[in-house]
């Protein structure tokens, strides 16, 4: 659970320090306040990225030098811990009390964090990166042996794409990256096949609260390659190399890996309406949280909700707050106070302006 925030020139807050340590907090403005950027200081924090920009230097307050997000978290020990993102000449420091810590996946194992944003529709209907990157969260916070997989993975992609943009000959060179790209996208296939049957089974059951036939909904994961071995994948880097040599990039890969979600046998992100397609990004985001706490602890899961609820019709509402009720913590985003039941005991903060009421 996040105890306090700490914001320093992060978007439209100068200096900011707030205690949260409510299990549900609503945050209340106008537009344009600063509402949102207040979930994504907390989303930076425990994931280490935006869910609105994949530039990290737009969270720096315009005019800035540098910037800092800060959270007192509660550990499962009962101990509460300091996380601090430092980011200066865009480069990043993090560190815990005090301490450096090098490895990002040391860093981001504390929080497990979904957000519902009114974007999320373009999960559904916009391009594969999206989708890829919704499994990728996902993923990552179920199996840190994931993230690792694919940090090793971008960091050989971008030293191979680097050779072939010169038209390289360096063969010895291609083949090491080769070899960890295979051992890791090899891994990184496999994990992406498990997570999208698991979440297609938990979207069958989300689903069928609305559609009679939910039985209709289908995902179906388009790896470029039907063996997860590892050997097949360095074969097929082989095969690709002299291609990828002449167009100058890497042609193959799980970044270049397709999810297509289907309902009534109609493919969504072509043939769906902007009603279903709402639907089941919401219903992809509860899935998440479902999943998430198929593992013990319970107590760390986030959930931010950004100005979602408003339009939602009240079955869709009652099984919604169900669902994001197994989350350690709740941060909503309103411009008016809502009045439903479950905010009754809610901890309520008035965003004006870059600042908080009851900030300290
Ligand atoms: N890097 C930045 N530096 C300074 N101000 C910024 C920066 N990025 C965004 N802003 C400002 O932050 C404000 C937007 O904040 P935010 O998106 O949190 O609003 P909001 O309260 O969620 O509004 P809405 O209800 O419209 O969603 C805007 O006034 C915008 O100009
Ligand atoms: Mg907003």
């Amino acid at each position: 659970m996040i105890k306090t925030l700490y914001l320093n020139n992060f978007r439209n807050y100068r200096s900011l320090e707030l205690k949260v340590d409510h299990p549900v907090n609503l945050f209340i403005g106008r537009n344009g306040q600063g509402k949102t950027n207040i979930l994504e200081a907390i989303f930076f924090v425990s994931m280490l990225r935006s869910f609105r920009t994949l530039q990290i230097r737009e969270l720096k307050m315009i005019g800035q030098k540098d910037f800092s997000v800060g959270a007192e978290v509660t550990n499962p020990n009962g101990w509460n811990e300091l996380l601090k993102i430092g980011c200066s000449d865009n480069k990043r420091k993090l560190t815990i009390d005090g301490k450096t810590v090098p490895k990002a996946s040391e860093f981001i194992k504390r929080l497990r964090t979904v957000v519902f944003s009114p974007d999320d529709i373009a999960i559904v209907n916009g391009n594969s990166a999206i989708r890829r990157r919704f499994f990728d969260f996902l993923i990552s916070m179920m199996e840190p042996d994931y993230l690792i997989s694919m940090q090793s993975y971008s960091i050989a992609l971008k030293s191979r794409n680097i050779l072939l943009k010169r038209h390289s000959q360096d063969y010895a060179l291609l083949l090491a990256y080769e070899t960890i790209l295979a051992r890791e996208g090899a891994l990184i296939t496999a994990f992406r096949d498990e997570y999208s049957r698991i979440l297609m089974d938990s979207m069958k059951n989300l689903l069928a609260n609305f559609y009679d036939k939910s039985g209709g909904f289908r995902i179906k994961y388009h790896p470029l390659m039907s063996s997860f071995s590892e050997d097949s994948f360095l074969e097929r880097f082989e095969q690709e190399r002299e291609r990828d040599i002449r167009r100058g990039f890497s042609t193959f890969g799980p970044q270049t890996d397709e999810f297509d979600f289907f309902l009534n046998h109609k493919l969504m992100r072509h043939f769906g309406s902007n009603g279903q397609c709402r639907l089941v990004a919401l219903c992809l985001k509860m899935a998440s949280v479902e999943i998430l706490s198929m593992k013990e602890n319970t107590a760390d899961i986030v959930v931010l909700v950004d100005d979602v609820t408003g339009d939602l019709d009240p079955v869709v509402k009652k099984i919604f707050f169900q669902k994001i009720n197994k989350a350690g913590q709740i941060f909503f985003t309103f411009t008016e106070s809502p009045n439903d039941e479950f905010f009754k005991d809610s901890s309520v903060f008035q965003v004006n302006d870059g600042t908080v009421e009851g900030a300290i």
